[in-house]
């Protein structure tokens, strides 16, 4: 064993020999640490997962995932060389009233990242949903919320400095017609667009080692959406805005095609020099009466997978592919979609899926 994989399954051991509020019945998989998806992953290659917690988490009949359930701490460190906090940075998360700040998972999430060498993604801070009501409702003029925006990124991304590798400082500020959100985003509604270079600068001088993206859904291919991207980066970029890369999140359904250009649309935003990630990856599907996947639903999501995650690995500058929860248990997707579901590469029990392996081999294929 490597010395530096051995630390590594040593931390491991040791953040999970932490005694956590309630445990669940289920073992997850345990064929040894190098049959893990980081194990596998080529050198200075980042695989992550959301961290669940918050959201549509809190409406749903299990306690928080990430401080209760020890088998999903143990997979989530076994398996994941990069965490996204799912819900635990935005704003109606760590900023519930206006002055007062709520960083307690936050911080454990980025103390479970340092303990089992993980890096973080920030998510997000400026976007037009999951903000508190104290700020929507809120009767503020344009200076005092250009006020609140500022001291809410220095204070959030000051606490976390040095210890983000990648920011989401904007999330989804074009609608699919690439459009700026104009009327739903209350910071470009109320400050113009020009907030957004702002919170560029403002996150850049808070961390200025933390890489700071755009992150959007619906912009894999080349579209109105990513053009719209493409060229407010360029402009950014022209006039010395600190934009270091674009991520597409990787919302799938195998209801539709896969975005067969999804690699060369990452590889225009490298030649802008920019670094490129996939940071949302997941691959719903409508389900059968039985609400159980067929075989050929499994094939073909493991396929989607494995195609997300080979573009990604072609583009030069495209080092981090996160996804968006890895079980089934706690995904998103039957919240959002009804009668859509099983988008995970694990069942609730944490058994892995055909798109599990399928990652997972190719990864190892280019070590
Ligand atoms: O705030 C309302 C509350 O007022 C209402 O009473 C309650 C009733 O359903 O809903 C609350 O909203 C919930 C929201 O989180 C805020 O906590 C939603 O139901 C719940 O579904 C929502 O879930 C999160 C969602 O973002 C919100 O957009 C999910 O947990 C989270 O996985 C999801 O993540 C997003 C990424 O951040 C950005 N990209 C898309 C991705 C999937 O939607």
């Amino acid at each position: 064993m490597k010395p530096a994989r051995l630390i590594m399954t040593l931390f491991t051991a040791v953040t999970l020999s932490v005694p956590l509020a309630s445990t669940a019945s289920a073992a997850p998989e345990t064929d040894g640490h190098h049959h893990t998806l980081r194990w596998a992953a080529p050198k200075g290659f980042h695989i992550g997962s959301a961290v669940a917690g918050g959201g549509h988490h809190e409406e749903q009949p299990y306690p928080d995932p990430f401080t209760s359930d020890r088998p999903y701490r143990r997979v989530l460190a076994a398996e994941f060389s990069s965490v996204s906090p799912e819900n635990q940075m935005k704003w109606e998360y760590i900023h519930p009233e206006r002055n007062r700040y709520n960083f307690g998972t936050a911080d454990a999430i980025v103390r479970f990242a340092k303990q089992n060498r993980q890096v973080v993604r920030g998510h997000t801070l400026l976007w037009h949903s999951q903000n508190p009501e104290w700020l929507e409702q809120g009767k503020f003029t344009a200076d005092e919320l250009r006020a609140i925006l500022r001291e809410h990124i220095k204070t959030v991304v000051g606490r976390y400095a040095g210890r983000i590798q990648q920011w989401d400082v904007a999330n989804e500020i074009f609608t699919d017609s690439g459009a700026l959100r104009t009327t739903e985003n209350i910071w470009i509604r109320e400050l113009g667009p020009g907030i957004v270079a702002d919170a560029f600068r403002w996150a850049h001088q808070a961390d200025p080692k933390a890489k700071l993206f755009f992150n959007d859904y619906n912009v894999e291919s080349v579209n109105a959406k990513s053009d719209a991207y493409y060229a407010l980066i360029k402009d950014l970029r022209a006039a010395g805005v600190p934009v270091h890369g674009f991520s597409a999140q990787g919302h799938l359904s195998l209801d539709y095609g896969f975005p067969d250009d999804l690699e060369r649309n990452l590889k225009r935003f490298a030649s802008l020099g920019l670094e490129t990630a996939m940071t949302e990856v997941d691959v719903r599907m409508t389900l059968p009466a039985s609400g159980v996947p067929t075989e050929a639903q499994l094939r073909q999501q493991a396929d989607y997978y494995q195609r997300m995650l080979t573009a990604c690995l072609n583009v030069r500058t495209c080092r981090s592919f996160t996804i968006w929860g890895f079980t089934d248990k706690y995904s998103w997707v039957p919240v959002f979609f009804q009668g859509q579901g099983a988008a995970t590469v694990m069942w609730n029990d944490y058994t892995r899926k055909p798109a599990y392996h399928a990652l997972r081999s190719t990864l190892a294929g280019r070590r």
